[in-house]
């Protein structure tokens, strides 16, 4: 080819290839500009009828800071203060007797220390919805508390204390919505039940699971079922401005093995090659150096990133509106130095515990980076006993590890226990499996469904007009044992985290602002009244604008 043919070809390739650019660039800007947003408002409505009056706030802060008070702590499934447990069951008789006392409203005590409200709507054709909240707190132990922990003290604003967040205020304010609602003489349209269990925090097999047993041998099937879970998050994903509220539309599985090797035993001064030890470690090892598949794409989680694609800053709007395109990207992008990881790395303040509220959130970004983002795009593998040998100059014949995985929500148990079974690849390990349990079902979230709108529509009302996105669960509530009675549950609790309060639920100075508080008060009361319609609420569209 002469020179000028190549320079003709090579200009209309170029030309092709500016034009192609060109026409992606618009097809990605189009899309992250007129992507139909799901941010939907419902402007101008207030936190009607739900405003405190100043007795009735200072009766809501003690009626916190006394629950704190009665430490009901769960130290094992087998193991909790039982004593604070009954005593919690008075205390809420005398807090609130207007609940206790009310014509409508039907409770009972189950497994002892849960308790279980029915409340009678006025009209029977309605299908009854279900909110949930706890009791039980996890241990803590007051060194590094500015506060004692089980004090309920206030500060600058702030109730401290194991369970302000979680859940204790749930369950205050819960109660204190319906207390209010009675008091100001309104009668529910659509009945509902309020369930708070007794011990969450070491499973729920005993009070989530027999309201459960209790609600199913009387026929009852829910509309929907709100739980603790999600929240309303400020800071924590970075490159995002505002305030957004995450509803959790399931939670991860999990399961837990124990990897045992037997090996004839011996003494130290003749080792054979491979030991029991050595085996086991191997396997280990495998294990963790070949995670579990990065699924980003595969569950809901991108449905969260597309829905708050237009409140990224640019460019990861871009990004996140075109997932179709960058979805590779985001979750495997894994250089430190980038500005995109820097934009989108999760804040600090994520090294905790927490099972419901674990920043399931901060996903964002360079996804498999930090561990609380990595937990969002796939299984995750974490090695938590270690047992073998007793003495210095024994080979032992046993070792024996546990490993517990949580199940990104597109994986069985079945599959992950084969890819297991795959990478340890060594029929000198035997696998145990000590109890399993598939990711949750996703709860519907689209236009039509009533819990999810009613939700979003309070949400909105009482959070300045929050924008609102399905999310992951990255722990597990007392919700999944409801699975049988309802497709539709959701997990949020209604008040703001910025990222510096991530840390504190289950974790040191725990607290919950007084405004907090209020407004927490005001969701539970909106929400009553918002179930009360009969049809699904329809919201006005937001628009993106250039
Ligand atoms: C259990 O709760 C009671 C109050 O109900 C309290 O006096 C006691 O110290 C608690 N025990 C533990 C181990 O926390
Ligand atoms: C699993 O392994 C742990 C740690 O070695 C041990 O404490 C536990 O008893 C084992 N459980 C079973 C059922 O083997
Ligand atoms: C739901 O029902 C199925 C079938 O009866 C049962 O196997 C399962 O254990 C139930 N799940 C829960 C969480 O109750
Ligand atoms: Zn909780």
């Amino acid at each position: 080819m002469s020179g000028a043919r190549w320079r003709e070809t090579g200009g209309a390739l170029l030309a092709l290839l500016l034009l192609g650019a060109g026409t992606l660039l618009v097809a990605l800007l189009l899309r992250t500009y007129t992507l139909p947003s799901n941010q939907v408002t419902w402007q101008g409505e207030g936190a009607a009828g739900g405003e405190l009056t100043p007795e009735e706030k200072q009766r809501l802060r003690e009626a916190l800071a006394g629950a704190i008070r009665i430490p009901t702590v769960s130290f094992s499934e087998e193991e909790q203060n039982v004593t604070a447990l009954a005593e919690f069951g008075g205390y809420i008789r005398k807090v609130f007797p207007g609940v206790f006392s009310s014509s409508i409203v039907k409770h009972e005590v189950v497994a002892e220390y849960s308790h279980l409200f029915s409340v009678q709507g006025s009209d029977r054709s309605l299908r009854p919805y279900m909110m949930l909240a706890h009791l039980d707190v996890v241990p803590a132990p007051p060194e590094g508390w500015d506060v004692p922990p089980f004090s309920g003290e206030e500060r600058d604003g702030y109730i401290y204390g194991r369970g302000a967040l979680d859940d204790k205020s749930c369950v205050i304010g819960v109660l204190q919505a319906l207390e209010l609602l009675l008091k100001r003489g309104y009668h529910p349209k659509r009945s509902f039940y309020i369930g708070l269990g007794h011990d969450e925090e070491v499973s729920g097999h005993k009070g989530a699971m027999k309201i459960v047993q209790i609600l199913q041998s009387r026929g009852v099937k829910l509309l929907f079922v709100v739980d603790e879970g999600l929240a309303v998050l400020d800071g924590v994903i970075q490159g995002i401005k505002r305030p957004v509220a995450l509803i959790g539309t399931t939670e991860k599985g999990s399961i837990t093995l124990n990897l045992t090797v037997n090996q004839p035993p011996g003494h130290s001064s003749m080792p054979p090659a491979e030991t029991s030890i050595g085996i086991l470690a191997a396997a280990v090892s495998r294990l963790e150096r070949n995670p579990m598949p990065n699924m980003f794409g595969e569950g809901p989680e991108a449905s969260m990133f597309e829905q708050l694609a237009g409140e990224f800053v640019f460019p990861l709007n871009v990004m996140m509106a075109n997932l179709w395109l960058f979805s590779p990207i985001i979750s495997r992008f894994t250089e430190k130095s980038t500005p995109l990881s820097k934009a989108v790395q999760p804040s600090a303040g994520f090294a905790q515990k927490s099972p419901c509220h674990a920043p399931p959130l901060a996903p964002i970004g360079v996804l498999e980076r930090t561990p609380s983002s990595n937990a969002l795009v796939r299984t995750t593998t974490a090695v938590t006993i270690l047992n073998a040998g007793v003495k210095s100059n024994v080979i032992p014949r046993m070792a024996r590890a546990t490993v517990n995985f949580r199940l990104h929500p597109a994986q069985t148990v079945q599959e992950a226990l084969d890819i297991v079974q795959n990478t340890i690849n060594d029929a000198r390990v035997e696998i145990s499996v000590l109890n399993s349990f598939d990711p949750l079902p996703i709860s519907p979230y689209d236009e039509s469904n009533f819990g999810y709108q009613t939700l979003q529509r309070t949400i909105h009302s009482v959070f300045s007009a929050a924008p609102v996105a399905p999310g992951v669960c990255i722990g597990n509530t007392d919700s999944r044992h409801f699975v049988n009675l309802t497709d539709s549950i959701y997990r949020f609790s209604p008040f703001t985290l910025k990222a510096e309060d991530l840390s504190r639920i289950h974790g040191l100075n725990e607290r919950i602002s007084l405004d907090g508080l209020q407004r927490l008060t005001q969701f539970y009361y909106q929400l009553i009244r918002n179930a009360d319609s009969d049809k699904v609420p329809v919201a006005h569209r937001a628009t993106h604008e250039l």
